[in-house]
Parts: structure tokens; C-alpha cells; sequence
């Protein structure tokens, strides 16, 4: 069997996710990690057999890895793809995409002109939950879909979210709070969802506590097709330990669709009901490890010369929405697309 010689950047908190799934996927071949901190480099390159560990990234470059999975902090994204691309090594960059509409439009330019695969790692295309819900809407069984309404919240970083590093909470490096860091995922499950773009968004911020970003955003957007999604992210919803909540609701012309993750990371629940039925029914579905499938995705797109199902330019589409988000919540305005 072919397989994906594959280099990792950023030995973080995320990377863990990535590895983890990257470890189950029989066609990836782990072959070099990269940090700029060599404890963490060595620590992840012991954790998974990994042969080759690096502190700089060009030289990581050098080997002869086909791909980079990127897993820096925000404002490294740029760097790290416009040096891969140019490398004519294929990636899987994290959300948010990149700091601006600039960068975004650099990274998937020296995409195109160096011929490699760009994906967005949105792994939520990947959840059975939300897949199932996909394709309750489009099965015509609750009619139109009209309406999206999603919350994405937890604790806060250094609660609920541990990085290894520091730079979440300086906006230099991070670009901002829930609004982009958690805003992302659902910005591209609203996309995918209402197979549609939006056309405004107006947005509103919180910041109370005073940590250099925001702790609550909501985001209204209206979307080209008609439909209408609102989004709550918040870094600020207390719980158990671990606590992270995540609801999707779907009003649909004929009926109403609901996902509801369970506390502590427990399969969460899709409810459905259809007009003139008594109460809300449980519908099963396939709980599958949607890292998994983000990483099977991008080795399968490589190495078959496939198009991910998200690309650079989904990635910049979503920071769009975040950037014009953050214009909206500064000005009172609403903001077009
Ligand atoms: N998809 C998700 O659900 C999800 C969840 C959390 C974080 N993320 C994203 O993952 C990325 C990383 O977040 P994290 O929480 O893992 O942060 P982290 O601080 O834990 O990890 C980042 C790592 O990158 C390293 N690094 C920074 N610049 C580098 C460079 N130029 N070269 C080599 N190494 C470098 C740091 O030393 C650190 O080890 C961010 O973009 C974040 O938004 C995604």
C-alpha cells in the first residue's frame, strides 16, 4: 500500500487530536515532527515513534515528508503554509485559517501556483451527528430548511481548553476570543448545512473579564439562499469539569431538528419532530471519530488527487465571516459579504 510520508508543525494541544487519529489511518506514515520547542517535539516524537524531530520548520521542509499537517497557533498559520507550498509539500491547516483576508488570499494563491493540496481542517464535516442532521434536511422528510441556530461554548482557555503555549489571550496572536476560535466550526457547518454563503453577518461582543479577548460573541448571518443562521460562541459557560456544549437546531418548513451534545464529551443527542406529532423523537445515527475522518480525508485527497471537501478557500470564506464579524461588533453595523 501507498503511503502518505507525513510532517506535523506544532506540538501543541491539538496536535494530540491529530495524532491520535493520524495513528489509525493505515495509508498516513508519521514520519517527522517539528516544534520550536524541542521538549514537545521530542515529547510527541516519543508518544508516537516518530523517526525525525526538528526545531525548525525549514529544515523539517527539507526532508522527504509529501505533506505538513499544520497545528501552530493563529498567527503562524501563514507562514508555515506560504513555506510548504512553496516546498511543494501538501497541507492540513487548523482553524482559523489565517490573522486576515490577506494572508488567507497569499495562502491560497501559493497553493494554486505550487500545484499542492490546501485543506481547512474543519473536522465537524466529519461528525456522524451532524452528518445525520444533513441529511435529515436535504431528505425533504421536514421540508425547506429556513432557519439555523447553533451554540458552541465551554469554559475558557486554561479551563476548559489547555494550550501548551501562550498566545490565546494576546489578539496579536490569536486574531480574538470565541467569536473566531470557536465561531469557525460553525461558520463552516452553517455553510455546509444551508449550502449556501452568507450575504451580511452583524455581530455583538462581551468582554467582561477583561483577558484581552472576548468572552461571549453571537453572530446573526444571512445567507444568500434566504436562510437566516444565528451562532452563539461563548468562553465563559460554566459546567462540570471538562464542560463543553455544543447545540445545533434546524427549523425546516415541516418540521424541527435538534443536536444536543451531552456534558464531558458523551455522544450527544439528535431529537426530531415533524408538525402534528406529539413530542420530539431520539433518531439514531453512527457516532464516528470525526478526527478520524479529517485525517483519512486529507491522506485519501493526496494521494488520489482528490479536492478536499473543504479547501484553502472554504478556510478563507469562514475568516471572512469572522473578520466582518468583528467589524460588525466594533461598528453597529451589519456588515456584507
Ligand atoms: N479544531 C479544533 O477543535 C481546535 C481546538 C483547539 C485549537 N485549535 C487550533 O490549533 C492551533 C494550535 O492550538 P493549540 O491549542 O494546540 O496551541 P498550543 O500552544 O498548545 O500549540 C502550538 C504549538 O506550536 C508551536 N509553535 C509555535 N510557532 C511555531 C513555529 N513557528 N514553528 C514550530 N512550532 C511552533 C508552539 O511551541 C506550541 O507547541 C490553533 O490554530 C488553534 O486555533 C483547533
Amino acid at each position: 500500500m501507498k503511503k502518505l510520508k507525513i510532517g506535523l508543525v506544532g506540538c501543541g494541544a491539538i496536535a494530540e487530536f491529530q495524532m491520535d487519529a493520524l495513528m489509525k489511518v493505515e495509508a498516513a506514515e508519521l514520519k517527522a515532527v517539528c516544534d520550536m520547542r524541542l521538549d514537545l517535539a521530542e515529547a510527541m516524537a516519543k508518544k508516537y515513534g516518530v523517526a525525525e524531530i526538528y526545531t525548525d520548520y525549514a529544515e523539517m521542509l527539507k526532508s522527504d515528508i509529501e505533506a505538513v499537517i499544520i497545528c501552530t497557533p493563529n498567527f503562524a498559520h501563514c507562514p508555515n503554509a506560504i513555506d510548504g507550498a512553496r516546498a511543494k509539500k501538501h497541507l492540513l491547516v487548523q482553524k482559523p485559517f489565517a490573522m486576515d483576508m490577506d494572508e488567507a488570499e497569499r495562502m491560497v494563491s501559493a497553493a494554486k501556483e505550487n500545484g499542492i493540496i490546501m485543506q481547512a481542517a474543519f473536522f465537524e464535516r466529519f461528525c456522524g451527528s451532524l452528518q445525520k442532521l444533513d441529511e435529515i434536511i436535504h431528505s425533504g422528510e421536514i421540508g425547506r430548511p429556513l432557519v439555523i441556530r447553533t451554540q458552541m461554548s465551554h469554559t475558557g482557555i486554561d479551563k476548559f481548553w489547555h494550550p501548551k503555549t501562550e498566545w490565546f489571550h494576546d489578539k496579536k496572536k490569536s486574531g480574538g476570543g470565541p467569536l473566531g476560535d470557536l465561531g469557525a466550526h460553525h461558520y463552516d457547518v452553517i455553510r455546509w448545512l444551508s449550502r449556501s454563503d452568507p450575504e451580511t453577518v452583524s455581530a455583538s461582543t462581551q468582554s467582561l473579564l477583561e483577558n484581552g479577548i472576548e468572552d461571549n460573541a453571537s453572530i446573526t448571518l444571512k445567507m444568500k439562499n434566504g436562510m437566516m443562521a444565528q451562532c452563539f460562541m461563548s468562553f465563559t459557560t460554566v459546567g462540570p469539569k471538562n464542560y463543553a456544549y455544543e447545540r445545533i437546531e434546524i427549523y425546516c418548513e415541516e418540521g424541527t431538528v435538534i443536536y444536543n451534545a451531552s456534558a464531558n464529551g458523551a455522544p450527544g443527542k439528535i431529537l426530531m419532530t415533524k408538525k402534528d406529532s406529539i413530542d420530539f423523537v431520539e433518531v439514531p445515527y453512527e457516532n464516528v471519530d470525526p478526527w478520524v475522518g479529517l485525517e483519512s480525508h486529507f491522506v485519501d485527497c493526496v494521494l488520489n488527487h482528490k479536492t478536499p471537501v473543504t479547501t484553502g478557500e472554504d478556510g478563507k470564506i469562514c475568516l471572512n465571516i469572522i473578520k466582518k464579524g468583528y467589524a460588525s461588533a466594533e461598528s453597529g453595523k451589519v456588515m456584507k459579504l
